[in-house]
């Protein structure tokens, strides 16, 4: 047996514990922050106010905002440029999961020499990067779904190849996370529902994948509860902090649980999103139900396993049932070809994407080019297994 276990961080947890950001960089001896934030967000009260509060104890505040929802090499690279013209020495990062990976990213990238794509998450090219002078990272999430704030991985786009790349090194986990409700009680239903159903997919693909990781599992079924228990509240009540918590708490453990990995979920669903740019949580909510019943052999024992425990019947069905019925109860459609005009799916190239997608390899179940292509047929007919 030979694995490696890698947890998370120092978390903050706790309604306005954003207030307490100049003491999270004064901890870590951050003089002069580079502030990441979306520019969807920099106009919004809260944002405005965490900059003033951040304002009154620095000097000189650097914020950098002008990068697209979907990050590209270029936005790291403008960032990177900005943090070393003005000798900053920290980034924090406060957004969603874009603001957070390109924080991460340009903190990472601040003292490298070799070009950003000799990072990408293959092998040890991570034993590349000069490590000794990476910046430190704050992340204050404003969503509750990738996790990326627990993460030591970027997801940022390769202009030339319109391929997202996962850009990866263990200091791009961020020194201290902020967990703040108070910060996600005005996101929409919408984006409640789907950025939840991706931290969802992260803690029951995790459970689901192969290897022994009792850590990972531990807090991926935890994270399967917390959602169970209030992602209808947060999506049904946005001011309801409680739920929330639970939300921020559950989307954080989802990335701290995949690092045992992923699966056909997350495979399927990212060439839909590169290509049809549909929302990631959105197109794992509607995939999750088919991957369920394919792999259904592989995890059946494990699912009702934990049944008990999420308060439900002990059966298969009984878990999969909770899940049709929860994405119907947060408007999502059952079928892939009710979000994309099923005539412009190309199966084989969405399939070949879709098998060749790192989370491939530790789907419960072993995958062929044709299991890709019949869960997409699935997913577009509707049938299930
Ligand atoms: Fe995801």
């Amino acid at each position: 047996m030979k694995f490696n276990w890698n947890y998370p961080t120092t978390i903050w947890v706790g309604k306005n514990r954003s207030d307490e950001l100049s003491e999270a960089c004064e901890n870590l001896k951050i003089k002069k922050p580079l502030v990441v934030t979306d520019k969807d967000l920099i106009n919004l009260k809260f944002v405005k106010h965490i900059i003033l509060e951040l304002k009154k104890n620095f000097n000189e505040l650097n914020i950098y905002f002008s990068f697209s929802g979907n990050p590209t090499g270029d936005d790291v690279e403008a960032g990177v440029d900005q943090f070393r013209k003005k000798n900053c020495d920290g980034v924090v990062a406060i957004g969603g999961g874009s603001a957070i990976d390109v924080g991460k990213t340009i903190a990472f990238m601040s003292c490298q020499t070799r070009p950003l794509w000799d990072f990408e998450d293959i092998g040890d090219y991570w034993k590349r990067a000069y490590e000794k002078k990476i910046a430190q990272i704050i992340a204050v999430p404003t969503t509750a779904g990738t996790g990326s704030e627990t993460g030591r991985a970027s997801a940022i786009i390769n202009k030339k190849t319109g391929v997202k790349k996962i850009i990866f090194h263990p200091k791009m986990l961020p020194s201290i996370v902020i967990l703040d409700p108070a910060l996600t009680k005005d996101l929409s239903p919408r984006l409640t529902a789907a950025t939840g159903m991706d931290a969802l997919a992260h803690n029951l693909e995790a459970f689901c994948a192969p290897g022994f990781h009792p850590m990972a599992d531990g807090i991926a079924i935890e994270g399967i509860k917390l959602i169970k228990n209030s992602l209808l509240k947060a999506v049904n009540n946005g001011k309801d902090l409680n739920a929330r918590a639970d939300m921020l708490a559950a989307a954080a453990m989802g990335s701290t649980a995949f690092q045992k990995g992923l699966g056909a979920i997350h495979s399927l669903s990212h060439p839909i999103n590169a290509q049809f740019n549909i929302h990631h949580g959105l197109s794992n909510a509607i995939f999750m139900p088919y991957v369920l019943t394919f792999n259904k052999k592989k995890i059946e024992k494990r699912i009702i396993s934990i049944c008990d425990y999420i308060e439900l019947e002990k059966s298969f069905e009984s878990f999969l049932n909770w899940i049709l019925d929860l994405r119907k109860q947060l408007n999502i459609p059952h079928k892939l070809s009710e979000v994309i005009d099923e005539k412009k799916i190309n199966l084989n190239k969405l399939s070949k994407m879709a098998l060749e997608d790192p989370s491939t390899a530790t789907n419960p179940s072993k995958m062929t080019i044709d299991d890709m292509k019949i869960l997409y047929q699935h997913s577009i007919s509707g049938k299930l297994f």
